[in-house]
């Protein structure tokens, strides 16, 4: 019998873990802020609903009607050669994801544990602390250490299956990084001077909405909900077949979201409290927020719960980004969960120290102008991620027949809320989804 998750609330922190990670945390907030604030959310909440949840369901569709691997499901549902060629980027998309994540992840681990060092409390300036980044990141040794015990601890858990592994996990690792935000959020907005902060991520301003703002909500909530992966699919095929799909799409896209803005809300009003200028990225992290850390009354707390739950963050995401391939040379291949963990974590760890030392020692190869470690970002987050989720909304709206798509989003007509929205989700699928996703394919190349 084929593995599943165990229940209803497993899916949730599953999926959850995987759409939020380092986007709801080092891009949100910064976004949100430069663009229009609550006019930005408003338009991300638009996109999120109009467009990313029909191409979320699309891919959920296909993983729980095919109960298979990504691969497989494309040549269960639709046996013929190019669907199955098409399905092989549902493997290597998150295996390059996997390969450039878990540098971010180790760089995590590595801050995690220097926060319980209390390295964080020494007042150096703010470039004092900024170096001690720039000399981590150019260091050959210290980031791959770091990688390899996050690569490691994604292994270990994939490697105790679906249920046994990435659910119980997940129920333990998403619960603690909400608390540990939410109280971070509560300390950070309590701050004197927090105010600012709150106003420049809140204050509406649609005179700040234009067509490149838009293309920005889009493609964040794209990158944010982890579509065109792969890894939806994955964990949909271990969903029962009497869950509701609508449900869990929609609670995936609002767990998400919320995260994001309290992510926000623990970041920006110690921001501004501080005197910083806000900023997106590995900066913002792992540069300007140890300072702050090192500044604020019981700030070596703080660091410790922030880098603990950026770790949880990253980690939740690693793990569907693992389990996505392993799931593949399990069932196509025939090769055991832990043989084939150990595989493919040895193979990502090969890349991941190509990632890593392109801060550093490799700095100088550029492909296309990029490092590796940008071209592995670029290649995955512009390229591989909107080519695949063309291929789901096309694979669902137009390949598959519609009573296959009605069936398995309505549960054979049994659940009389999705029977009510089918069409228009099967509308959304059908013609708007593409064209979306080729409008940020062309603008992710052009801009
Ligand atoms: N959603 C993740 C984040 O916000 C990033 C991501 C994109 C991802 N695609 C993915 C994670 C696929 C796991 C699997 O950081």
């Amino acid at each position: 019998m084929r593995e599943g998750f165990g229940s209803k609330f497993g899916v949730l922190v599953a999926l959850a873990g995987s759409a939020v990670g380092l986007g709801n945390f080092w891009r949100f907030p910064y976004l949100m802020g430069q663009n229009g604030g609550a006019a930005f959310i408003i338009l991300y909440i638009a996109f999120a609903c109009l467009l990313c949840l029909p191409i979320f369901i699309a891919e959920f569709i296909i993983g729980r009607r095919a109960q298979q691997n990504a691969h497989s499901a494309f040549i269960a549902l639709h046996p013929s050669k190019a669907w199955g060629k098409a399905g092989i980027l549902t493997i290597l998309t998150p295996f390059v994801i996997l390969c450039f994540y878990s540098v971010i992840g180790g760089w995590s681990v590595f801050y995690m544990l220097k926060s319980f060092t209390l390295s964080f409390t020494t007042t150096g300036s703010q470039t004092e602390i900024a170096d001690i980044f720039t000399n981590f990141v150019s260091d050959p040794w210290t980031p791959i250490v770091s990688l390899l015990m996050f690569i490691v601890a994604v292994c270990y858990i994939v490697a105790k299956g679906v249920k046994g592994g990435i659910e119980r996990y997940s129920k333990v690792m998403m619960p603690v990084m909400f608390v540990l935000v939410l109280l971070i959020a509560i300390y950070s907005c309590r701050l004197d001077g927090a105010q600012q902060g709150l106003s420049y991520m809140f204050r509406p301003d649609f005179s700040k909405l234009n067509a490149d703002v838009c293309l920005k909500a889009l493609g964040q909530a794209f990158f944010s909900l982890s579509l065109g992966s792969g890894v939806i699919m994955t964990y949909a095929s271990y969903v029962s077949k009497g869950d509701s799909i609508l449900k869990h799409s929609v609670y995936t896209v609002i767990a998400d979201l919320l995260f994001a803005v309290i992510a926000g809300l623990a970041i920006m009003p110690a921001v501004f409290a501080f005197g910083l200028e806000p900023g997106s990225g590995p900066g913002l992290v792992f540069e300007a927020l140890p300072y702050i850390f090192s500044q604020m009354p019981a700030g070596a707390i703080v660091a410790i719960l922030f880098f603990i739950a950026l770790l949880l963050a990253a980690l939740s995401s690693a793990i569907s980004q693992l389990e996505a391939v392993v799931a593949w040379l399990v069932e196509e291949k025939k090769m055991s969960r832990v043989r084939s963990s150990v595989l493919v974590s040895c193979a990502a760890t090969i890349f991941a120290v190509l990632c890593s030392l392109s801060f550093g020692v490799l700095s100088d190869i550029r492909i296309f102008g990029m490092t590796i470690f940008d071209t592995f970002d670029y290649v995955s987050s512009n390229i591989l991620l909107t080519v695949m989720s063309l291929i789901i909304v096309l694979f669902v709206g137009w390949k598959m027949s519609r009573q296959d798509v009605y069936d398995e989003f309505t549960n054979s007509g049994t659940l009389a809320q999705n029977v009510r929205i089918f069409r228009l989700i099967y509308f959304l699928v059908r013609y708007v989804a593409p064209v979306a996703v080729i409008t940020v394919f062309l603008a992710g190349i052009i801009l």
